[in-house]
């Protein structure tokens, strides 16, 4: 119960990372508010929390639109007291190659995934700082922020663009004791994912990626809850790429198959 008493925000908590964070930190004893744009699938997904015995509410929120974030930050702090936790993980996924992004899916990918990423951090850093207890803010970036993968122009530049604006934030927000990191996930298995990766996707990946499979859910809540415990308090402006080795990986050869287990 390593959060136990913490009240903790997680946007596009619906489903996917955003909803395997909640359970990861809910587990650890937070309050959890669940936001996202999907209002019914926010509600059904605190039911689902509740059920397993974690305190869990669903709130509805375009992180896009700067009043629908305000309303939210009114309600969360009005009924659950406080907030101490950000985890910043509404995003849209993208697959589109550089020379048929349209203007309107450039503007729509950094509205979401930067923009309102920003909206959100900036609404939930406000809060913190009145507060005056410090907090902890995690941003869900992207190895697509940090290589240069066929499709991913806009959503890519716009996870390179939340990369800095965290670092940024770090230097900025750590006199209010606050920390701001990121989670760089590699190739998660959600229904992102599902619609966005195509079999050659799929392969691609494998072939690329240290470990041979894509990373679950679960592996990126583990590492939240890691980033938001008391043990990361010296951990400030940083990455965490939870990714299989994606980044890491140069020239490979040899036996490449997923292994059974690691230790
Ligand atoms: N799945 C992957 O392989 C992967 C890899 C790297 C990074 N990510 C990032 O992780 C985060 C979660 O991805 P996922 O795979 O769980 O996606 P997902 O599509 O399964 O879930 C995203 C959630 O965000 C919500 N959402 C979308 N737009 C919103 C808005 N404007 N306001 C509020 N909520 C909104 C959706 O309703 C949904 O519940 C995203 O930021 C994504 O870019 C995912």
């Amino acid at each position: 119960m390593r959060l136990q008493g913490k009240i903790a925000l997680i946007t596009g908590g619906a489903r996917g990372i955003g909803f395997a964070i909640a359970t990861a930190l809910g587990r650890q004893g937070a309050h959890i508010a669940i936001a996202d744009i999907n209002a019914q699938g926010a509600d059904a997904a605190a039911v689902k929390l509740r059920e397993i015995g974690i305190q869990a509410q669903g709130f509805m929120v375009d992180v896009a639109d700067a009043h629908s974030v305000e309303t939210l930050l009114e309600e969360v702090t009005s009924q659950l007291g406080r907030l101490d936790i950000l985890i910043n993980n509404a995003g849209i996924g993208g697959n589109t190659a550089f020379l048929d992004i349209t203007l309107e899916t450039w503007n729509r990918t950094i509205a979401i995934n930067l923009t309102g990423a920003f909206i959100v951090a900036q609404a939930c850093a406000k809060r913190m700082v009145e507060q005056g207890h410090g907090g902890k803010i995690i941003n869900i970036a992207s190895l697509s922020g940090q290589r240069g993968g066929n499709g991913r122009g806009a959503y890519g530049a716009a996870k390179a663009g939340l990369e800095l604006l965290t670092k940024v934030m770090a230097v900025e927000l750590s006199p209010h004791g606050i920390n701001v990191n990121n989670i760089a996930p590699g190739a998660i298995e959600t229904e992102m994912a599902a619609t966005a990766h195509d079999a050659a996707t799929r392969a691609a990946y494998n072939y690329l990626v240290p470990m041979v499979r894509y990373g679950t859910p679960e592996e990126i809540g583990d590492a939240a809850v890691f980033l938001c415990s008391d043990e990361a308090r010296y951990v400030q402006g940083h990455t965490l790429n939870v990714d299989g080795g994606f980044r890491a990986a140069g020239l490979m050869f040899g036996d490449r198959k997923a292994p059974s287990s690691m230790g």
